[in-house]
Parts: structure tokens; C-alpha cells; sequence
């Protein structure tokens, strides 16, 4: 039996308020502790989406009533929100800014808006960009004009890696973040049906559809090649459902944070990570970065040779599917206590809604 302590996930998406077919704050914190994960930050793309005191106070209001793991929640940057924003910077996770597309309709196009949040945001807490490639090496250049703390979301290329090496080099204030889709999942052979690396094949279409998108071989090589650049685990879980992913214009994004865990144990089982790196990058580093607290008498218990299949019936999410059925993982979460509480224990989740609390409170 190994003894861990409770992970903490930096990128969830719970879709509460507004989209809770989808998920909410309690399947999504149960699906969380269920794969050791005790603590999540969760982004603002919510419908409507987090970005102001009103709606602040109604997703903070909806994981009070229902999150069973502790939790912050982002805000996020739009076109006019800089000010109150850096005003309720303490009561948030961090700041999100979108300046690629994806899921939500947070996206921030013109660079003078970037400039805004980049001059007022306090900086106690980073700006976690969506930014993909050149965006991405503007973001950076933004963060070292005011100083400021960037955290880069989900990194997925060669060129983000690399780009980020030297910037931190050069002494950016930045730090970044790996999805376990983008370090296990390749993009779909063009012709063909989707290829999920060696794991046999996977879903089709839809399926595959996130953003970032998946990527090729070698900028997959080059995220394990240079993982002393990356800073944290995190899981990017982007629950939507089977029916929306197999249906007319797939929404993009992975169901992730209770596969997290399993994934990176059979990763050290291979010997392609150590478990001290497994540990900096989901507890010590997040804690850290995101000036989180320590969560007292909270640990995870692993069989670490216990070898299973991954599979959406057995998953806590709403969404109810997973890019890595039928994967076969080493390593498996037994049991999890929070705060003193047996959390979870052999399949069942034994905190109620609400016990979850606020970090930022
Ligand atoms: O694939 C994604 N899905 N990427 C994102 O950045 C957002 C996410 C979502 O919210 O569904
Ligand atoms: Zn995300």
C-alpha cells in the first residue's frame, strides 16, 4: 500500500451553474475524490461564466451546497472586467484568460484587452492563459512587461515546451501544465479511424475533439522529453456527454480528473516518471503556484501493483464516457481520507454534498 497525499487538480471544468446534464459540483468533486484528487480549481466558462461579484457569488453559492472535495473557482477575464476582477482576485483560484477558441464565449481577441487584466491583476495568483503557439509567446511577453505570474494551461507542442524553457531561462515568471491526454493521446491518423497510440483503438469523431487538439508524435515526445519544464499535472476535465460528443458539431474537451491519478501510477510503473515527480507535479508545485493551503489529516491510499481496466460505467462523471476505456492501468486509489473523513473507500464515495469547502475562504 502507498500512502499519498490528496492530489490537487489546477484545470476542471464543472459546467455549474448552467450546463449541469453535463456536470456539476457534486459528480464532478465525487468523480474527483474518487480519483484521489482532494482538491480542485475550477474554470469559468460556466454558462453564465464566472467574471464578476454576482456571478462569483452563484458558482461559489452552487459548490457550497454541493462539493464533496475542497475547491477554488476562477474568474475570467472578458472585455471589460479588469478592475473588478483584480478587486476580487482574493476570493478567486486565479485568473483565466481564453485567447484561442474553444468551448464558451470568454475568448479575448484584441490584444489591448490582454493588456488591461495584465496591468491590474494583482499578481498574488498567476494569469492562467488558454494560449496556443504565437498566442502563447505573446502572453508570456505580456507577463514579463508587467511582471506578472503566468501559468500556461494544457501545453500540447514541441515549440510551447521549448518556448517556455527559454522564457523561464531568461527568468519569465512562468510555469505551465500538461494534460494526461496530451502526454498519452496522439491526433487521429488523418485517413484512417482515430489511432489512440498503442492502447488499441479508441473512439471515434467526436470523441477525439479537444482543445488543444491532440498532437503528433514528435511534439508528444518532446512534452515527455522535457518534463523538468513542466510544472504541474492537470487534468483539463471537460465533461460533455456521449450524446454531444457522437452528435452534430461535437463540442471539444475530455472527461480526466478521476483518470488522472491511475494513468500517471502506470507511468511510474513503466518507469517513465518517478513518484517524487508524480508528487511535485500534482500536490507540491499547484500548492504553490496557486498559493494554495495545506489540507490537514488528507491522504490518498494506493494499491500500487493492482492492475484494472478503465471504464465509463465505472467512473463518477455525468458524462459518462472516458477517451481511455478499456485501458489497461497499474495502480489503483483504495481508499481517501479529507480532513479526517473517510472520503472514499472501495468504490463508494462516503462524504456528502457540501463537505467540500471553499480555500479561498
Ligand atoms: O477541449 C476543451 N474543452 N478545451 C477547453 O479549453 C475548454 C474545454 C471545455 O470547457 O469544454
Ligand atoms: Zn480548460
Amino acid at each position: 500500500m502507498l500512502k499519498l497525499p490528496g492530489l490537487i487538480d489546477p484545470h476542471v471544468h464543472f459546467r455549474d451553474p448552467g450546463q449541469t446534464h453535463k456536470e456539476d459540483w457534486d459528480s464532478g468533486t465525487a468523480s474527483a475524490l474518487a480519483g484521489g484528487v482532494t482538491m480542485v480549481l475550477a474554470m469559468p466558462n460556466t454558462k453564465p461564466p464566472i467574471f464578476d461579484q454576482a456571478t462569483l457569488d452563484l458558482a461559489l453559492e452552487a459548490a457550497r451546497r454541493k462539493a464533496r472535495c475542497d475547491y477554488a473557482q476562477y474568474l475570467g477575464a472578458g472585455p471589460e472586467n479588469a478592475a473588478e476582477a483584480a478587486r476580487l482576485a482574493p476570493r478567486a483560484a486565479a485568473l483565466k484568460m481564453y485567447l484561442d477558441s474553444t468551448f464558451g464565449q470568454l475568448r479575448l481577441d484584441d490584444m489591448t484587452l490582454w493588456l488591461e487584466h495584465f496591468r491590474q491583476w494583482p499578481g498574488k495568483t498567476p494569469i492562467v492563459t488558454h494560449s496556443e503557439s504565437r498566442s502563447m509567446a505573446a502572453a508570456l511577453w505580456m507577463a514579463h512587461m508587467f511582471d506578472k505570474p503566468i501559468h500556461i494551461a494544457h501545453i500540447s507542442l514541441r515549440e510551447e515546451v521549448l518556448l517556455i524553457r527559454a522564457a523561464k531561462e531568461h527568468g519569465v515568471k512562468v510555469t505551465c501544465e500538461v494534460c494526461p491526454h496530451h502526454l498519452f493521446l496522439m491526433q487521429p491518423a488523418p485517413s484512417s479511424a482515430p489511432s489512440f497510440g498503442d492502447h488499441g483503438a479508441g473512439p471515434g469523431g467526436g470523441r477525439t475533439e479537444v482543445r488543444p487538439r491532440l498532437a503528433t508524435q514528435a511534439d508528444v515526445d518532446a512534452l515527455w522529453a522535457n518534463l523538468d519544464v513542466i510544472d504541474c499535472f492537470a487534468t483539463d476535465h471537460a465533461p460533455h456527454t456521449l450524446a454531444e460528443k457522437d452528435g452534430e458539431n461535437p463540442p471539444p474537451g475530455f472527461p480526466g480528473v478521476e483518470t488522472l491519478l491511475p494513468l500517471l501510477l502506470t507511468a511510474v510503473h513503466d518507469g517513465r516518471i518517478s513518484l517524487d515527480q508524480l508528487i511535485e507535479k500534482t500536490i507540491t508545485n499547484p500548492r504553490r503556484i496557486f498559493n494554495l493551503p495545506e489540507q490537514p489529516q488528507t491522504w490518498v491510499e494506493v494499491d500500487e501493483k493492482a492492475e484494472y481496466e478503465i471504464k465509463a460505467s465505472e467512473l463518477h462523471s455525468r458524462c459518462g464516457w472516458t477517451p481511455f476505456e478499456g485501458w489497461k492501468v497499474t495502480g489503483k486509489v483504495t481508499k481517501v481520507v479529507l480532513r479526517g473523513r473517510e472520503a472514499f473507500k472501495e468504490g463508494q464515495i462516503l462524504v456528502e454534498p457540501g463537505f467540500g469547502r471553499n480555500v479561498r475562504d
